[in-house]
């Protein structure tokens, strides 16, 4: 009687002392307490082995229906605790799918990409289509056949970065044109954009640098047809519909005669500043009536058709368009610089 007195007793502390438990890990010290290896009850069964036969039923007994009732309570908590755990770990990852979402940071084109767009969009009011040519170009297409033979010194003046079997990096857009006339039938109007290469690197020069091709072959195609597009392009992208525009006498090989373009400097307005380096003129484009060399190997019957053609440099532009005054802005990628194209 004593005994299973006492055992009622502590069975009641420990429901008290379930209760108090805060976490698994506290459970956990209980039961090993109770029922561990060196447990309350575990020594009193290591006990039952001394007592004679008749105790030792009888309170075996006792201690088994102890345990059990032992077993009950910590189960009974553990489940208690268990199912905390889960309601607080529900309440805390609850999502409000009513909050405004978090929206990505929007992003701008690149200013060579806009200006590239501007260009394009330009010449196609123009009735001109926006032509494709490879950057891997080969010997013919990006001399040759455009009047570049072997051994003309003009191929000294391009750096040209070549490849094994003979091919090259693409030292300007012209190519475009040829690839384009394998193509087309005259009459056409096409510009060509995109990268091309030079083993050219300083302050004003980067090995990469991106053109604008145009071709315009018609039956009645003339200097003043070149004249007027060019001028009406120029005043069109930098806004300015007064712009003074003056064409120079050059020399190109695929063109004859051929001219470079300037216009009146559009930092100082022509009064001499150093972008301009006090000449008061731009330098923007090169021109000139396609030469009969080139219509030739195009097959291009000349009774019929003339034509004419530029090519221009779009990093060139974009710094004069919008102030840039160092080329390697553009290559530098640094977003506090891009995002002011936005
Ligand atoms: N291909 C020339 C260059 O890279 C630019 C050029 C000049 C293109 C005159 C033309 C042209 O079509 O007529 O410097």
């Amino acid at each position: 009687m004593a005994d299973n007195r006492e055992s009622m007793a502590s069975t009641a502390d420990l429901a008290e002392a379930a209760a108090a438990c805060r976490d698994l890990a506290e459970l956990e010290q209980l039961r090993v307490h109770w029922l561990g290896k060196k447990g309350m009850l575990t020594v009193e069964m290591q006990r039952l082995g001394s007592l004679d036969p008749e105790t030792r039923r009888s309170v075996g007994a006792g201690l088994n229906r102890k345990k059990t009732a032992v077993q009950a309570v910590l189960d009974a908590r553990r489940q208690e605790l268990q199912q905390e755990h889960l309601d607080r770990r529900i309440r805390s990852e609850t999502v409000d799918v009513t909050l405004p979402g978090r929206s990505g940071g929007k992003g701008n084109l690149h200013p060579i990409r806009q200006t590239l767009v501007w260009i394009e969009t330009y010449f196609r009011q123009m009735g001109f289509e926006v032509a494709d040519g490879p950057e891997i170009e080969d010997d013919y297409h990006n001399f040759t056949a455009l009047n570049i033979p072997e051994d003309h010194p003009a191929r000294a003046m391009h750096d040209t970065f070549y490849l094994e079997g003979g091919q090259v990096l693409r030292t300007h857009t012209s190519p475009v044109q040829i690839r384009y006339l394998e193509t087309h039938e005259p009459p056409l109007r096409m510009i060509a954009t995109g990268r091309v290469y030079r083993r050219d690197s300083d302050l004003t020069h980067t090995p990469m640098f991106h053109q604008v091709e145009g071709l315009y072959l018609d039956t009645s195609a003339s200097f003043a047809d070149l004249r007027g597009l060019l001028a009406d392009f120029l005043q069109s992208f930098f806004g300015q519909s007064d712009l003074s525009v003056r064409f120079r006498p050059s020399y190109f090989p695929f063109t004859e005669p051929s001219a470079e373009v300037d216009v009146r400097c559009v930092i100082c307005q022509g009064e001499g500043c150093r972008v301009c380096k006090q000449t008061g003129w731009l330098e923007v484009l090169g021109c000139g009536m396609v030469h009969p060399a080139v219509l030739d190997g195009a097959g291009v019957d000349q009774e019929r058709f003339t034509g004419f053609a530029f090519g221009l440099g779009v990093e060139r532009l974009a710094m004069l368009r919008n102030g840039v005054n160092d080329l390697r802005l553009f290559f530098e990628n640094d977003l506090r610089f891009l995002r002011q194209f936005s």
